[in-house]
């Protein structure tokens, strides 16, 4: 689609690009993607909306959306054919964890979770029957942004332990039948790391070229104009002027996590040879860091403001889906992920898990590393581009659209409608289909806790707490789709009850802060406009056991719990097939031991139900019904399910003609007859 060219909304929104650029305007504004498929609406150009809509669009609404899809007209339009089970990478039917190292075990009482702390609980996860650890950051850091600021890509950070502490861990996941991926941080680096100091010492030489740096002249104290109004998502510009280098960086994160330049083939390379580093240690795999920032538009014009405001962030456009993310992906993919022929063997690989969860020999390593993308504002169609299975691009990515209710932001404080995460699901497993594979995942360390944006201050009722636990963790291991659990998921961990800024540690939250006081808010305003979307819920310690430390630290911890309440511990949880953990273990054990769970077809029933969540799993060995309350009421199941017997079930076995609230079962529909004999 060229830029000139005046479309009409239908053929944008036939474009997978514009499709996810509208449904996430309309998603922003709490509308229906109905909106634009109603016939009146489709036959519509471009140009005639923009002009309706300048008052809230602004003037250069049109010429933006266009050069964004403009960029992207090697999108697909055919359907990849179905892929067959055999060629199933393990990656597809396989539990992930993540662990955010800070806040998991502390083993030397320094009050900072480590590496050997990780270790010291690795028979938790592979008992409660864990595929894939992923770490978050690790590496050698100042932590202005809890290591997703790296200062070298090579080491580990002192305080989480040394690098033989990391190798011993892999082999002890890969001798528990796990795998490990850590976190690739490549958008930015840390402002400490040697390739930005040396670019800060000679801007005109090899590494200046590394990083965006633009000349200007801002004024005596370094404000002044900087080169465009992109805004940083940690609060104000993204740009700093760096007095030395009489430049000024982009820094769409901290001031300290300063953006590489991709453009330039050095860094790909760089990063390239990182990854080969990590894989040749015996890592399995990243996680990618805002992955889809990576490119962005040539000369970094202005953001359009009006893009700007609806989203929070001017400039977006201009990098959320850059013009070479593609071809970076692909890259990265051929020179850092792929085993080259001659390799030598990693010092480990992960032993086989069988289906009743004994453990076989070990794997032989993988040709490809899994490339789990973290892709922040990427929607349906443009999971497709990135990690459609023929595409070599990224395996799997985050879709965070599930995270708010249409119309919500993070920073509001409202009671989240289950209802719609079921009509999300949905709506993503039908459009994408076998083109790619989904991520699912309710809780990580960005975000306030799942079960807390549900109930409220219901969440410290501990039955409905556990009840709901259940039911999400059942929706997300039962689905279809490759499940991260984020740590605390399985002991059903709430927000905490902060009351003071003193308790926040995190960077995003303590800029937000500071940015209200200086509009005016009391402290008690702001920290009330803060603490429904503070990260900081997710990052207190684990809690292992009750009493001081809750088994996190003999010390004091780097940032303290204040959620204390009884029953809530894995020790008080572990040995209760009852407890929130029980089910999680047993849930995990079926879907390993049931195929059709992790990889059999779905089917869904009673679609249109807000309060009722029921879907049919089915391989060649039989069909297995799951079936979700998603409301803190009695509800009546639907008319005409089929006949089968609870396996596992949050309020018992027998299926009667209601449910309780948030009530989860998963029941047997039936054996096909080859499979008895
Ligand atoms: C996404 C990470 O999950 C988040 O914690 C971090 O602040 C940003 N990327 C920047 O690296
Ligand atoms: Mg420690």
């Amino acid at each position: 689609m060229s830029a000139e060219h005046d479309p009409r909304l239908r053929e944008i929104y036939a474009h997978p690009v514009g499709r996810d650029a509208i449904d996430r305007l309309l998603l922003q504004i709490g509308r229906s993607p109905r909106w634009v498929t109603n016939p009146l609406a489709a036959t519509m150009r471009l140009s005639t909306l923009a002009r309706l809509a300048k008052p809230v669009l602004g003037d250069r609404f049109a010429p933006s959306l266009l050069e964004v899809l403009a960029d992207h007209d090697d999108a697909p339009t055919s359907t990849p054919a179905v892929v067959t089970s055999a060629e199933q990478p393990w990656w597809t039917r396989a539990v992930f964890y993540q662990v955010y190292p800070r806040s998991f075990a502390d083993s030397d009482g320094d009050g900072v979770g480590d590496l050997r702390g990780v270790l010291s609980r690795l028979d938790h996860l592979a008992d409660l029957g864990v595929d894939c650890l992923w770490l978050s950051p690790i590496f050698d850091s100042p932590n202005e942004d809890m290591g997703y600021d790296v200062r070298d890509y090579r080491a580990v950070m002192a305080e989480m332990g040394t690098l033989a502490d990391l190798d011993e861990l892999i082999a002890a996941c890969h001798e528990r039948g796990m795998r490990i991926i850590l976190d690739l941080v490549v958008n930015h680096t840390s402002a400490e790391h040697a390739w930005f100091q040396a670019a800060v010492a000679d801007p005109e030489g090899p590494y200046g070229s590394y990083y965006h740096l633009r000349p200007g002249r801002p004024g005596e104290d370094g404000t002044g104009p900087p080169p465009n109004n992109w805004t940083s998502f940690f609060s104000g510009s993204a740009w700093r002027w760096i007095p030395q280098a009489q430049r000024w960086a982009l820094h769409l994160f901290a001031p300290g996590q300063v953006d590489l330049r991709w453009e330039e083939p050095q860094v790909r390379a760089e990063v390239a040879d990182i990854v080969q580093w990590w894989r040749a240690r015996g890592v399995d795999g990243f996680r990618l860091d805002v992955i889809n920032y990576i490119s962005k538009r040539p000369d970094l014009p202005d953001g359009n403001e009006a893009i700007g405001a609806l989203l929070g962030f001017p400039g977006i456009e201009h990098y959320f889906f850059g013009p070479r993310l593609h071809e970076y992906l692909r890259d990265l993919r051929t020179h850092g992920f792929t085993r080259a022929p001659h390799a030598p063997a990693p010092p480990s690989t992960a032993r086989e898990r069988h289906p009743d969860g004994t453990l076989g020999e070990p794997l032989p390593p993988d040709a490809v590393g899994v490339m789990v993308g973290e892709t922040p504002g990427v929607g349906v169609e443009m999971t497709r581009l990135l990690a459609g299975t023929d595409r070599g691009e990224l395996d799997l990515v985050f879709n965070f659209d599930v995270l708010d209710n249409p119309g919500k932001t993070r920073w509001d404080d409202y009671r989240y409608d289950l209802g719609y995460l079921k009509d999300h699901y949905l709506d993503y497993l039908e459009r994408v289909g076998h083109d790619a594979r989904i991520a699912l995942f309710l809780d990580n360390h960005d975000n306030p806790r799942m079960l807390s944006k549900v109930l409220g201050p219901r969440a410290h009722e501990p039955a409905l707490r556990s009840s709901l636990a259940k039911a999400l963790a059942t929706i997300q291991l039962m689905l279809p789709g490759t499940p991260f659990l984020y740590q605390g998921q399985e002991i059903a961990a709430v927000d905490q009850d902060f009351t003071s800024a003193a308790e926040l540690r995190d960077v995003e939250s303590l800029n937000r802060l500071a940015q209200l006081r200086t509009e005016g808010l009391s402290e008690e305003e702001a920290l009330a406009r803060v603490l429904p979307g503070a990260r900081d819920h997710a990052r207190v310690p684990m809690r292992w056991s009750p009493g001081p430390g809750a088994g996190f630290s003999t010390g004091s911890p780097w940032q303290p719990a204040s959620e204390a309440s009884v029953g809530f511990t894995v020790a008080e949880q572990v040995d209760d097939p009852d407890s929130v953990l029980g089910f999680y273990r047993r849930l995990i054990a079926l879907r390993r031991a049931e195929p059709a769970l992790s990889g059999g077809g779905m089917r869904v029933l009673a679609r249109r139900s807000r309060t009722y969540f029921g879907w049919v799993r089915s391989d060649a060995a039989g069909d297995w019904l799951i079936e979700v309350n998603l409301t803190d009421r009695t509800i009546r199941r639907p008319r005409g399910l089929p006949h089968a017997e609870g396996v596992l079930g949050s309020a018992g076995l027998r299926r009667g003609a209601t449910m309780a609230p948030y009530e989860c079962v998963v029941a047997c529909v039936s054996a096909h007859p080859s499979s008895s004999d």
